[in-house]
């Protein structure tokens, strides 16, 4: 069976010119250029985070990835927009001509239309219909419909993947990647019943070899069940991360209400490099999502990249009524 076969839809691949629809996510000290070369060389998308890059970090990633990978392979970059240097890190993205740009975590009428003019397609990462409505609006190409069980920052209004995904579907006419809790074939076989054309995957894929993030943070993914993940600071950008002891921390903050400005005086001391980038257990932040649960062991992206098309050949035979 040709790859082309086994997805119901094919615009993810040909919007981005991959082989399957599966993105790997940008991911804040977690995804550089060697998760994004390992990904892009199994026929998914990958993508470099910017998102804990200096706008010349950001420029040695792109250069590494495209050294590394055969001319012309894509991978995209991802920006969130809350960056106070967002616009450094959206002027070497032009300089640098990158094709495909992941946008989140702000207004997608900022940026979409200077990237359009440049050429490159543009993704919005939205967390309700509503917000996918607008980027259709705004001409945005495609948005990633993420749930609330995704790791990482978060939509306020804690909408789960299960039902937000048909409700973007039915609200807009673009590609809709859907992200949040999806960490093997399963996750994928569900999200494309849904409605989704393809998928973005985080949490999984920060656990693999090649995540440039610190493994202790790897190891904590693995030892992660199903519980071990809380949504926290709420009153500042709601974030998904694993009940560490900076989580519990964070807790009691806002048990007793702490003021926004308590709340970021906590977060000031770099508390997402010192857990995903240092590893330190105690006084850092690690995000995760839900799907931590799922996720057993710390594979190559090519042989985790296997396993989820297994998983999924296996999942499509099963609704298809030909197995268990
Ligand atoms: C460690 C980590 C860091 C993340 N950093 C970012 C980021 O910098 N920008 C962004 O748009 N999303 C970020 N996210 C969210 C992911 O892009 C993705 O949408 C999410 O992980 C999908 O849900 P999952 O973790 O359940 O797979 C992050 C997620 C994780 C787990």
């Amino acid at each position: 069976m040709s790859s082309a076969d086994i997805w119901p839809s094919d615009k993810i691949q040909s919007l981005f010119g991959v082989q399957h629809p599966i993105i790997q996510a940008g991911m804040v000290w977690t995804s550089g250029w060697k998760l994004c070369v390992a990904t892009a060389r199994t026929g998914c998308l990958g993508m470099i985070g910017a998102g804990s890059m200096k706008p010349d970090l950001l420029r040695e990633h792109i250069n590494d990835a495209r050294n590394a990978l055969a001319e012309g392979t894509p991978f995209a970059v991802n920006i969130p927009l809350l960056r106070g240097d967002v616009k450094e890190l959206v002027q070497v993205c032009l300089d640098e001509h990158i094709k495909i740009v992941f946008t989140s975590a702000g207004n997608p009428a900022l940026f979409t239309e200077t990237f359009k003019k440049s050429g490159a397609i543009v993704v919005h990462v939205v967390p309700t219909a509503k917000l996918a409505k607008k980027c259709e609006e705004r001409g945005v190409d495609a948005v990633v419909c993420e749930g609330t069980e995704a790791g990482g920052h978060n939509g306020v209004d804690e909408i789960p993947t299960f039902v937000l995904v048909p409700q973007v579907r039915d609200a807009v006419q673009i590609p809709v990647i859907a992200a949040g809790g999806i960490a093997d074939g399963r996750g994928i076989a569900a999200a494309l019943a849904l409605g989704a054309d393809g998928v973005q995957i985080g949490t999984r894929f920060a656990a693999t070899q090649e995540a440039s993030s610190h493994v202790r943070f790897k190891q904590a993914i693995v030892e992660a069940g199903e519980t071990d993940t809380v949504l926290s600071l709420k009153n500042i950008g709601p974030t998904r991360m694993i009940k560490s002891p900076f989580a519990l921390k964070c807790a009691e903050f806002e048990h007793r209400c702490a003021s926004t400005e308590e709340t970021r005086e906590l977060l000031s001391q770099k508390r997402e490099r010192a857990g995903m980038f240092e590893g330190n257990w105690e006084e850092g932040q690690f995000e995760a999502g839900m799907g931590v649960g799922l996720i057993n062991d710390i594979p190559t992206v090519e042989q985790m990249v296997n396993r989820l098309l297994e998983e999924y050949h296996i999942a499509q035979m099963r609704i298809a009524g030909q197995q268990g």
